[in-house]
This record gives C-alpha cells, structure tokens and sequence, in this order.
C-alpha cells in the first residue's frame, strides 16, 4: 500500500456506524464548536506516515471534517463526552481524532499525517532531499528541515537487498549465494559449519542484519503515536513491512496481514478468537495426521473451552496425506479445517489447493500453517483462497520473534480481537471500547516492530534470487541427499511422500536419535534430533524420535557428501561393534 492509498471505512471495526454517518455528524459537531475547543480532526484513512511539522504555517480556514490545520489547544473535556448507554459511539479525547477510527489509520502522527496532505504548497508527499545518509546503513541521516518528510524508499534500499543480488535470468550460483550469510563462515568443533537444521531456523543474510542495525540506528520508535519525526520513519518501515510481506504471500489487501510472534502464536489467535467465537459443543475441527504441536494442541484447547470436536485426517505410512479419508470426514459439522502445507517432521508437501476447495464446498473456514511452505515454495494467497494463513519471519531467513497470520477480509467479521490493549482500539472509555479495523484491531501493544522490518527484508532477498529458483534448487538437493542416505546400511527414512520439500528424516540402527545428532555436531554439521514437536505423526509412522537434516538455498552437495561421510562412520561403527 502507498502512503495515499486509503482503507475501506468501517471494515471490520467495531464501530457501530458507518464512516459517511461518523463524519457527518463529527461535522456537525465540529461546527459547533470553536477552534480553540478541539484538535483538528484526521480525514478519514489518513495516510499512515509524515514527520511532524513544527514551523508549518496554520491553515486559516475553520475545521471541518478532512480538513487539516495545526492542533489547537485543547480544553479539558469530561468523560464521557455522552452518556454510552444512549450513545454508543463516543467523541474523541484530544488525542484521539474519531475521522480513522474505522479505518485502522497507519500513519504516526495523527496532526502530521493530516498536514502533510493539505498544508498549503505540501500536496502529498514530495521527495526531497537531505536523507541520502539513509542509504547507507551507518551514517546518520541529514536532519530534515521542516516541511521535509521521511522518504519511504530511501531506508527500504538501506541494506535491503542482498549485495549479490542475482538478476532473475542469471543462473544459481549458491557459493555467490553464500557470501551474503556471515554465520556460513563459522567453524563448529574444528570444522567448518554444515546448517542442516533449516526447518527449525534458518540463517540470516547480511541484508536482514544490517536492516535491523540500521532502524535501530535511524528509525527506532514506537509507532502510530507520536507526532514526530522518528515515529513516522518507524511507522512507515513497519507499514513498509506489511506491504511486502503482502506481496510476498500474494495477500488481496496490507489489512489482512497481522504481525505476531510466529506462526504458533497466529494459530493460537484464530483459535481463542474466530475458535472461540464461532465453534459450539459438537462442531468439528478437522486436522491432518502431519500437524505440528502448534496446529494440534491450540484446537484441543479451543475444543475444551467450546466441546468441539477434533478430527485427524489419516496419512499413509509413507506419510501422504490421505485425501479419500480427508473428504469422509468433511461433514456438516466441520466448521474449521487446519492443515500444514509442509510437514516439518517429515517434510510431505500437502495438496492445500484440493483441502482450501473442499473445505470451503462443505462450508469449513480453513487455516493453512505455512510455516514450513513459505521458505521453500511460492505462495499465492488470492489463488489459495485460505481463510487464515501463517507462517514464522525465522524460518525465512528473517529475525526470531515476528510472524504473520493472514486473515482474509471475508472473516474480519467473524473474527474478534484476541487481546486488548493500546493502539487495537479507537475510543475507550471505562464503559465500553470501540476497536480499530484490521489490521490495529488484531495487534494489541506494541509490536515487534524493528523485525517485521528485518522480515521485510528477508523476504525481498529471498525475492532478488527468486522462490522459484530456490524451489527447484532445493529440490535438486534432496533428490541428491535421499538415495544416498537410504543406502547406507541401518538407515530408514521415516517420510517419503511423493511430494517432500526440504526434510530428510531418518534413524539409524544402533543409535538414538540424539548420539547421532551430537555425533554429526562433532563434525560441524547441525540437525535436529528428537520429536520435532509433532509427535503424532512420527508415531503413525513408527517412531518416537528422528535426525531431521533439513536444507536451504545455501547449502550444497559438497555438504551432504560431509553429512553422508558421517552416517556412513557411525553406521560403519554401529555394525563392528
Ligand atoms: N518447528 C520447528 C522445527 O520443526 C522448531 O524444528
């Protein structure tokens, strides 16, 4: 979204009236009163960021609804300004304009986000210059005279991309692809570091960490608040992030993406919110045998909480999903159905287009967890038609502790906000709260702002080299690693689907899962040993316990023929003993 691009009033919002009758009886009110008596009020879906502007001349002309001035003073005002048992929509405080209250407003300063778009000579939001500094990650930026405005494009090329870009024709060259990744060049027990262990994190480029260094050296603050400079920088950066992550995922609207933890912490928000909202005793939750922990245990807690019922859908024993028994269990009770698009155990690719179109023809909402999917494979929202979407910022090559859930605009409406708190609402007084729009109206407190940054720029570099490039290259990697560790003697692979992106789960007779980890971290290579939070499926088949080498664009042949040396010692070992 561009800063002038507005939202669709009222959409989702709690507000009980529509943004035409809000703004004609706010002016109304407005008229009424002097313009010593009120702070000029935003229009509605004021633009999301501008610096402040100290020395900007005060309009004139008196207030009216959009019209833009600077603040006045403001006289105390009693609350509530009505009585809400009679009035449900109360008038704003000074600090809080009602004209974006339904429209989830993104801008920083509510006074600023205004001037910038009606000060005399300051039609929107001119280019100017002063912030080259931005550009470059450690210098400081010129400081910005007044009228001047934070560029939004300057501090997205600060360290966004990777210094290797490849063009999207130039073939995959990975030991180019290599340098971009500082941690690649670390020794681990004498031996240079091998990172299989990419389905539980994944390495950072040098792009994400210096993005990171540079807003907290150029950007740093809370956002949507204060009415100055750095505000609307943070501001723009985060609203910066959810555009990108939008068209990374092939989201309809920057509304429906809501940043979170992980992608655990978006399933758990649509459980205790849509979950609980929409599912009574006897409704049915539909999973798959595949799931991960955090796509089974927050629908058996929602289950509890509502005496819902959770159903599995089967796998077979190589670990694809089983559509036949999908589809049996679809019935007129299903209200949710929630699936992985890869498993992260066992790494099976599961058929989401098919499981998206037959829940929504048995009138299921769907959630589809793309934790696994998105680092690997191209995702195109408006094609999946998912009603909720998730996945983590750390498994694509982005900072730990940011993530995203989709929501689709079809279910704002269904789907209440699941904690409250500071900038999710519009107007509270200690009788009642009016929410934001989405995507405020999901984001209670302040977030995680400077690594929704750092994702952006993760998933611009994962664009510069290109998610299908990446596919098939991974691709190529697994063909190469599977046969050849399935011929080494004593091992099994536990997962082999016809379709598998990026896992390569296996034991080895003669050890657990975790002496073959330690032993392979003796030789620099990392990988996951154990249960891999999904207990279920490796019991279906078989097993408690795994060694989960699990690859990325970064990694090589020459890597696997260290890894396969490894197994083949220990396997040699096992069978001397
Ligand atoms: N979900 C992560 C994994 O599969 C942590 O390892």
């Amino acid at each position: 979204m561009t800063t002038p691009e507005l939202r669709s009033p009222t959409a989702g919002s709690e507000l009980p009236i529509s943004a035409a009758d809000l703004s004609r009886i706010a002016g109304q009110i407005y008229a009424e009163l002097t313009p010593l008596q009120v702070s000029a009020p935003s229009a509605p879906g004021a633009p999301r960021a501008s610096a402040s502007l100290p020395d900007a001349p005060a309009s004139s002309a008196p207030p009216t609804v959009g019209s833009v001035r600077q603040a006045a003073p403001v006289a105390p005002v009693p609350e509530p300004w009505f009585d809400p048992a009679t009035i449900a929509l109360a008038l704003p405080g000074p600090d809080s304009p009602p004209y974006t209250v339904p429209v989830a407003p993104r801008g920083s300063a509510p006074g600023a986000a205004a001037s910038a778009h009606t000060l005399p000579g300051l039609p929107g939001l001119p280019a100017l210059p002063g912030l080259a500094g931005l550009l470059t990650p450690w210098a400081s930026p010129a400081p910005a005279r007044p009228g001047e405005f934070y560029e939004l494009g300057d501090h997205r090329r600060s360290g966004a991309l990777p210094p290797q870009a490849l063009g999207p024709s130039a073939p995959f060259d990975v030991h180019t692809v290599r340098r971009d990744f500082p941690i690649l060049s670390e020794t681990v027990n004498g031996h240079p570091l091998i990172w299989f262990d990419n389905a539980a994190t994944t390495q950072k480029p040098q792009a994400v960490i210096d993005r990171l260094a540079s807003f907290y050296a150029h950007e740093n603050s809370n956002i949507h608040r204060a009415a100055h400079q750095l505000a609307a920088r943070a501001t723009d950066a985060y609203e910066d992030a959810r555009d990108t992550v939008r068209d990374f995922v092939g989201a309809g609207r920057s509304e429906e993406i809501v940043f979170v933890r992980g992608a655990t912490e978006g399933i758990n928000l649509v459980a205790q919110s849509w979950g609980r909202k929409n599912l009574t005793a006897g409704d049915e939750i539909l999973i798959t045998h595949l799931e991960h922990h955090a796509n089974i245990v927050p629908w058996q807690i929602v289950a509890q909480q509502t005496g819902a019922v959770l159903k599995v859908a089967p796998v077979d024993d190589r670990g694809n999903l089983l559509l036949d028994g999908f589809s049996r269990l679809l019935g007129p009770r299903t209200k949710l159905v929630a699936a992985t698009q890869v498993a992260n155990a066992v790494g099976t690719v599961s058929p989401v287009h098919t499981i998206v179109d037959l829940a929504h023809a048995s009138g299921a909402r769907v959630l589809i967890d793309g934790a696994q999917s998105v680092p690997h494979l191209a995702v195109d929202l408006r094609q999946l038609d998912a009603d909720f979407f998730v996945f983590s910022g750390h498994k694509v090559f982005g900072p730990t502790g940011i993530g995203v859930v989709s929501i689709a605009e079809r279910v704002w409406e269904e789907t209440p906000p699941w904690q409250g708190g500071g900038n999710m609402i519009a107007d509270v007084t200690h009788e009642r709260a009016i929410y934001q729009g989405p995507p405020n109206k999901y984001e209670a407190g302040t977030g995680n702002i400077a690594d929704a940054v750092g994702l952006a720029a993760a998933l611009r570099y994962v664009d510069a080299i290109g998610i299908d490039r990446i596919a098939a290259y991974e691709h190529a990697l697994l063909e190469y690693a599977t046969p050849r560790l399935a011929a080494i003697p004593g091992v099994t692979l536990i997962g082999t689907a016809d379709h598998k992106a990026s896992v390569l789960s296996f034991v080895l007779d003669g050890y657990e899962a975790e002496e073959v980890g330690t032993a392979l971290d003796q030789r620099g290579i990392a990988v996951r040993a154990g249960h891999h939070c999904a207990q279920p499926i490796l019991r279906r088949l078989g097993v408690e316990k795994t060694v989960r080498p699990s690859f990325a664009f970064y990694n090589t042949t020459g890597e696997i023929d260290v890894f396969l040396d490894a197994v083949s010692d220990l396997s040699a070992r096992s069978s001397a003993v």
